[in-house]
């Protein structure tokens, strides 16, 4: 079996690969497809958009993602990134290491809790209800896109997150102006569903109060001005990090891949299981 080297090089040609096993950095597009000639490619996320799922399909190769087993650890970091910004922790983590002088007092580093605040969740899939449950549980008053209107829902939030699918309409989906003065934006889903400049413009000038980043438009690249700004949290994309998702995830990987290969049928959580050929 050729074994497939981890920048894409084909390092045992010509004979191509039975199955890949591909993580969100990696580009599966017709040309690597046609390098490699996988029968199935086992992504190792539940996002895809770094797969061209038509291609695939057109060559009969099965796609399969990792649902579920990390709704709860992303729904996690995403309330963990809201806490974070809100309860500044990240900021006074970064002012005690500095070793400046500070002493508590009762007007010092006051924040805002969750309690009492509006969310608005743009996507209401799997990880989208996890984080309505989580943050009910904070005292958070809940909105979401399947029963509200965008318009509505970003006039009221206080905190808006995303978990949307990056697509070619969820790319820039909500110009960050548009949130209510004074919001905060939260998103753990895909860099590029928040236009990054746009966003550095309305936390520069005020309009918005923070953002909390999970992801970036051009990962691992970050926006210079967003480093700059202290009313902003940053994590390494690290949503599903946890080691109990992150075997759940091998393991389902794995698991496709045997069902393709070894039992030669069509594996779980196929993306298009019509491209299965025996
Ligand atoms: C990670 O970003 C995933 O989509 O699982």
């Amino acid at each position: 079996m050729a074994v497939l080297a981890r920048e894409f090089e084909l390092v045992d040609e010509p004979a191509g690969v039975d199955g890949l096993l591909t993580t969100p950095r990696d580009r599966v597009d017709a040309a690597l497809l046609d390098l490699a000639r996988p029968r199935v490619v086992a992504n190792f996320a539940v996002g895809y958009d770094n797969v061209d799922l038509e291609a695939a399909t057109a060559r009969g190769v099965v796609v399969t993602n990792t649902p579920d087993v990390l709704t709860r650890a992303t729904a996690e970091l995403t309330i963990a990134l809201m806490l974070a910004l809100l309860r500044r922790i990240a900021e006074g983590d970064r002012l005690v290491r500095a070793g400046k002088p500070w002493r508590i007092a009762p007007t010092f580093m006051l924040g805002r809790g969750l309690d009492g605040l509006t969310l608005g969740i743009v996507g209401f899939g799997r990880i989208g209800r996890e984080v309505a449950r989580l943050a009910e549980a904070h005292g958070m008053r809940v909105l979401a896109t399947r029963a509200t209107p965008l318009d509505e829902l970003l006039a009221e939030a206080d905190v808006v997150t995303f978990h949307v699918p990056l697509n070619a309409e969820t790319r820039h989906l909500v110009d960050p102006r548009r949130l209510k003065a004074g919001a905060v934006l939260v998103n753990t889903s895909r860099g590029p569903v928040v236009d990054e400049a746009a966003l550095v413009a309305a936390l520069r000038d005020g309009h918005l109060a923070g953002a909390a980043l999970d992801v970036f438009e051009h990962e691992p690249e970050i926006h210079p001005g967003l480093l700059e700004l202290e009313n902003v949290v940053l994590t390494p994309h690290v949503g599903s990090a946890t080691h109990k998702a992150r075997e759940a995830m091998g393991m389902l990987c794995v698991e496709a891949l045997r069902q393709a290969l070894v039992e030669g049928r069509v594996p779980v959580n196929s993306l298009n299981p019509e491209a299965w050929r025996r």
